[in-house]
């Protein structure tokens, strides 16, 4: 039923093929449980991650509006900023974004290594504000200015996260449950990051559909279970509505808000372990805002017998561009 609603919508291929989900054999190992990852980071722009998918359906609208610029906004280290200025080189639009620092540091490796450096190469306008507290708002007003200007702006919402966007992740699920299928395995659980919710939301909605008894837990990277809660539900919703299919009965909310301390973009000494971990035992690059604190919360999980038996999958959804911000944290 959802995969024939999806159908329905204009989409930008640019991801190309399903990404492979592959068994992290010396982890594995180590951990004494299976332990499977869905490779989103390696969606085929400008570094990868998981806005890509979102930006297929976010940037099909764009064109079909007549954009000449997209416009977002996020941290300075934003992934999603990254890869939105990315696409619109790639499609020979305009970008600007406005960018916050939301752990008011001034190393400058976070204020222009990483992912701001590359806003640079793509030719994105930046306009820094001191923080992103109406970002609705604040986004319209910039987009009426460069109107003004005789400019047709996009916006996308921050992490490209309406209704719209979150149909990439419900597509990503779709694929993700044929190669679940596939596996002949039974899976555990499937752990990501639940930040600004479209991920979540998108793939919680289509699993629950399409294998109604895999948990989908979302580690949340910026607040609490009370606080994210309804950012993931109430999305879900909008999204199920804009596909015009009901809810399904077994779609859940599940958050771990246990690892996202201090706050966002702030990583603590798990994250660090985490990641230090996965580079060290799989060649595996996380980073330290999102999948670093995802993939803690799958290490805690496992050691405090959090989930069901079976192999776990985790969604890595990108990000490491921003270890090079991050540089002093690992010192
Ligand atoms: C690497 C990475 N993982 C996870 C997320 C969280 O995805 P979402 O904002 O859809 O919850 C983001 C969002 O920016 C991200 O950059």
């Amino acid at each position: 039923m959802i995969k024939q609603q999806l159908a329905r919508f204009d989409r930008l291929d640019l991801l190309g093929h399903a990404t492979a989900l592959e068994k992290l054999e010396r982890l594995s190992t180590w951990l004494g449980r299976d332990i499977y990852v869905k490779r989103d980071d390696t969606t085929p722009l400008a570094m990868g991650g998981n806005k890509l998918r979102k930006l297929e359906y976010l940037a099909a609208d764009a064109s079909a509006a007549g954009a000449d610029t997209l416009i977002t906004a996020g941290a300075i280290q934003s992934n999603h900023v990254r890869q939105t200025a990315a696409l619109a080189a790639k499609l020979g639009l305009g970008c600007v974004a406005l960018l916050e620092n939301p752990i008011g540091t001034e190393d400058s490796h976070y204020l222009h290594s990483g992912n701001r450096l590359l806003l640079d190469l793509f030719d994105a306008k930046v306009e820094l504000v001191d923080n992103l507290d109406h970002a609705d708002e604040q986004l319209q007003a910039l987009a009426e200015r460069l109107r003004s200007n005789g400019k047709k702006p996009y916006l996308v919402p921050i992490g490209g996260s309406n209704a719209l966007g979150a149909l990439g992740y419900v597509r990503a699920g779709l694929e993700l449950a044929e190669q679940i299928k596939d596996s002949g395995l039974e899976f555990a659980a499937v752990v990501l990051a639940s930040g600004s919710a479209g991920t979540h939301s998108g793939l919680a909605l289509a699993l629950s559909e399409a294998l109604p008894q895999l948990p989908v837990i979302g580690v949340t990277v910026s607040r609490t279970d009370e606080a994210q809660r309804p950012k993931v539900q109430g999305l879900a919703e909008r999204t199920a509505q804009l596909l015009g299919v009901e809810l399904p009965a077994s779609f859940k909310v599940e958050l771990w808000d246990e690892y996202f301390a201090p706050r966002y973009g702030e990583p603590n000494a798990g994250t660090l372990a985490a990641v230090k971990l996965l580079a060290s035992q799989e060649g595996l690059l996380l980073d330290p805002v999102y999948t670093g604190k995802a993939m803690a919360g799958l290490l805690d999980g496992v050691g405090r017998q959090r989930f069901n038996d079976g192999p776990i999958i985790f969604l890595h959804t990108g990000g490491a561009p921003a270890l090079f911000a991050y540089t002093g944290a690992f010192a």
